[in-house]
C-alpha cells in the first residue's frame, strides 16, 4: 500500500502517459473522497462534486438499493424523511467498514455524469488523509473492489503537491469538515513525521456559529446544516464590506437578523490552530530551510473558500516570522486533479501487481 513512493519511482514525465491496451479505452481517474465531499476527476476531462452522503431506512444499507428508497448527495443532505448516514465519516471514525453505501455514492455519481466504467480498463487514485490507518485505508479499497481495473490509495498532501508541482518544501493546508491537516512535502511522500492533524475544522466552525447565535437570540432554532450554508454562502474573516442578513428560524416564525459579526469570530475560531500548526511545522524544519518553507505555504479544502482567509492567515504570521499563503483557483478538484495526474503517470507493471 506504500503506493505514491511507487508512483515517484515510476519516474515518469508530465508527457508521458500510458498507453491503451489492445486499442482499448482507458479510463484514468482521481478521486478524493472526504467526510463532506467526494470530488472526482477523469482522464475524458469529467469532474464531479458531490456531498458524501447517503438516507435510507434502517441501520443497514439495503442489498437492493435499486429497488427501494435510497437518496445521495446534496439530495439525501436536504431531505428530512430518512436519515442521514456520512459513511466516509462512518469508516474514518472506525463505526462501520461496510464498503456499501460509499460505493452507491460513487456509482450514483457516474452514473449522473455520464462516466462508463464497462466499456474499457480504468484505473483510480483514491485520496486518503496523511497518516490514515490501515483499516481505513482496507475499508476504500475494498470498497474500490470490482468498480474499477485497478486501484490504490495516495496520501491527500502528496496528491495536491504532485498536481501543482509543489513537491519541493511546501506546506500544504488541508481544511475539511471534520479536520485540517498541514503538511510538509519535500520530495518523497511525507512520513509521520512531516505531518500534523488538528481536529478542529468546518464542522466546528458550524457550530460555533450556532452557539454565537443561540447567545445572542436565545429563542432560535438554528440547524447545523443552515449554519452550514450561511457559512459556506457568506463566510468570511478579517474585514467585509458587505453586511450579512438572514431569516432566523425560530420556534414558529423567523426574524430577520444580522449575522455579520458572529459569521467572522466562528469563520475565524478556526485561524489560531492554523497559525500554531504552521510555525510549529516550520520550527520543526531544519533552519536553512525556514525560509523557504514558510514563503510556500498553499491551502485547499473546503475552508479555504472562507474568503480573505489567505491574508488572514498572512497578516497573523507577521509577528511569527512571516509567510506567504497562497490558495487554489479550483480547490474543490485539488486532490482529485493530483490524484488522477498521479493515475495516469503510472507505470503499468505497478496497476498488475496493485490490482484489488
Ligand atoms: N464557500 C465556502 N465557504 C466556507 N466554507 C466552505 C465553503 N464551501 C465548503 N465549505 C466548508 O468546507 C468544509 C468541507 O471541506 P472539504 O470538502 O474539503 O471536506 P472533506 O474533504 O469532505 O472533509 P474532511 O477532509 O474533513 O474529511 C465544510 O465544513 C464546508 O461547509
Ligand atoms: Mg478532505
Amino acid at each position: 500500500m506504500e503506493d505514491s513512493e511507487q508512483i515517484q519511482n515510476g519516474k515518469q514525465t508530465e508527457n508521458e502517459v500510458n498507453e491503451p491496451v489492445d486499442g482499448q479505452e482507458t479510463l484514468y481517474l482521481g478521486i478524493d473522497i472526504g467526510t463532506y465531499t467526494i470530488a472526482v476527476c477523469t482522464s475524458e476531462g469529467t469532474k464531479i462534486v458531490e456531498n458524501c452522503a447517503v438516507a435510507y431506512e434502517g441501520e443497514e444499507f439495503p442489498k437492493d438499493p435499486e429497488n427501494v428508497k435510497v437518496l445521495f448527495g446534496k439530495a439525501a443532505l436536504e431531505q428530512t424523511d430518512l436519515p442521514v448516514k456520512e459513511p466516509v465519516r462512518e469508516m474514518i471514525q472506525g463505526n462501520s467498514s461496510d464498503p456499501g453505501p460509499l460505493r452507491y455514492i460513487l456509482e450514483q455519481s457516474f452514473k449522473s455524469a455520464g462516466i462508463k466504467l464497462d466499456s474499457g480498463e480504468s484505473y483510480a487514485i483514491i485520496g486518503v488523509p496523511a497518516g490514515a490507518d490501515t483499516a481505513y485505508k482496507q475499508a476504500v479499497l475494498e470498497m474500490a473492489e470490482g468498480l474499477f481495473t485497478g486501484a490504490m490509495v495516495a496520501d491527500e498532501s502528496f496528491c495536491v503537491a504532485y498536481g501543482n508541482g509543489l513537491l519541493e518544501n511546501s506546506l500544504i493546508v488541508d481544511m475539511g469538515a471534520s479536520k485540517l491537516d498541514i503538511c510538509h512535502v519535500n520530495g518523497n511522500v511525507p512520513g509521520d513525521e512531516d505531518h500534523m492533524k488538528i481536529s478542529f475544522a468546518g464542522d466546528n466552525i458550524d457550530q460555533e456559529l450556532i452557539n454565537l447565535i443561540k447567545e445572542k437570540h436565545e429563542d432560535s432554532k438554528l440547524t447545523k446544516q443552515l449554519a452550514r450554508q450561511w457559512k459556506e454562502d457568506h463566510g468570511y474573516v478579517g474585514f467585509s464590506y458587505v453586511k450579512c442578513k438572514v431569516e432566523l428560524p425560530l420556534e414558529d416564525s423567523s426574524r430577520d437578523v444580522s449575522i455579520t459579526e458572529e459569521l467572522r469570530f466562528a469563520c475565524e475560531s478556526v485561524i489560531p490552530d492554523v497559525v500554531s500548526g504552521l510555525t510549529k511545522m516550520i520550527s520543526d524544519i531544519q533552519p536553512d530551510m525556514r525560509e523557504l518553507v514558510r514563503n510556500n505555504i498553499y491551502v485547499c479544502g473546503g475552508c479555504s473558500k472562507i474568503k480573505n482567509i489567505d491574508n488572514f492567515i498572512e497578516g497573523e504570521l507577521k509577528e511569527l516570522g512571516g509567510g506567504k499563503v497562497s490558495l487554489f483557483e479550483d480547490p474543490d478538484f485539488v486532490v482529485a486533479e493530483g490524484a488522477r495526474k498521479l493515475t495516469e503517470r503510472m507505470p503499468r507493471e505497478f496497476w498488475a501487481q496493485m490490482n484489488v
